[in-house]
């Protein structure tokens, strides 16, 4: 089913509710009554159109109009994944450790087991820590500085002096898949650890983890499939321009 602005915005939680977490990110919160999308996104200052291809393409995986999702500004898709960053950072990390933290006593009998899971989900964090870092720091003020000379008349010669020192092919011959690993930890409890003590909060951790898996997918294809042969395309035309002078 593809998402509409006419339809209620409480009707795309129904069909899905793994898009709370997009509304999340958007700054949507519950409450809306009957509301359609357009007027919950118009009443929170949210593009409907950016949106709405977001929330499509987080719903329906072969749903990907890369080419209609790269109309939107390097601002717009910096900021949705920017808040896609904070989201795991400050909401599903933790909620991910609080669980382990709970498992502590109740799952494992041995304590070598916990301290393996702790250890993994510790390694983990600091790699998708260093992953968005990098992100935050480098690519995004990165395509940002793309995106300014692109829109500019004038040309500038700091834009090319940045392109030599960097370019969005280094971004994608370096974007690594940061979920992988998550099924590696999933394979740990499934397959390696004993049976736990509790299975219902063990299940809740499997299903976190791969909630998880399945947004931070989602995240990486819009940085790869929309973002980066965005960027690709004013990096041609800002060097053609140059060429001329
Ligand atoms: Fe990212
Ligand atoms: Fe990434």
């Amino acid at each position: 089913m593809i998402i509409t602005k006419n339809i209620k915005m409480a009707d795309v939680i129904h069909t899905n509710y793994f898009t709370l977490s997009v509304l999340n990110r958007f700054g949507i919160e519950l409450g809306f009554g009957d509301k359609s999308v357009d007027e919950v996104c118009k009443k929170n200052n949210v593009d409907v159109d950016f949106f709405l291809e977001i929330v499509n393409a987080f719903v329906d995986k072969d749903y990907f109009p890369k080419k209609h999702l790269q109309t939107f500004s390097v601002k717009l898709i910096t900021d949705y994944l920017q808040k896609t960053h904070d989201y795991y950072h400050k909401l599903k990390v933790p909620e991910i450790e609080n669980l382990i933290e709970e498992m502590v006593d109740s799952c494992y009998t041995q304590k070598e087991n916990i301290v393996l899971l702790k250890k993994f989900f510790n390694d983990y964090k600091q790699e998708l820590l260093n992953h968005t870092h990098r992100e935050e720091k480098i690519v995004f003020p990165y395509t940002l500085a793309i995106e300014k000379a692109y829109n500019s008349e004038e040309s500038d010669n700091s834009v090319i002096e940045l392109m030599e020192t960097y370019s969005i092919e280094i971004f994608q011959n370096e974007h690594d898949n940061i979920e992988e690993k998550l099924l590696d930890l999933r394979n740990i409890i499934i397959k390696y650890l004993p049976q736990p003590k509790n299975s219902r909060l063990c299940n809740k951790l499997l299903y976190e983890l791969f909630n998880l898996e399945q947004d931070i997918n989602d995240h990486s294809r819009i940085e790869e499939k929309v973002l980066v042969p965005k960027i690709r395309e004013m990096e041609k035309i800002i060097t053609k321009r140059f060429a001329k002078k």
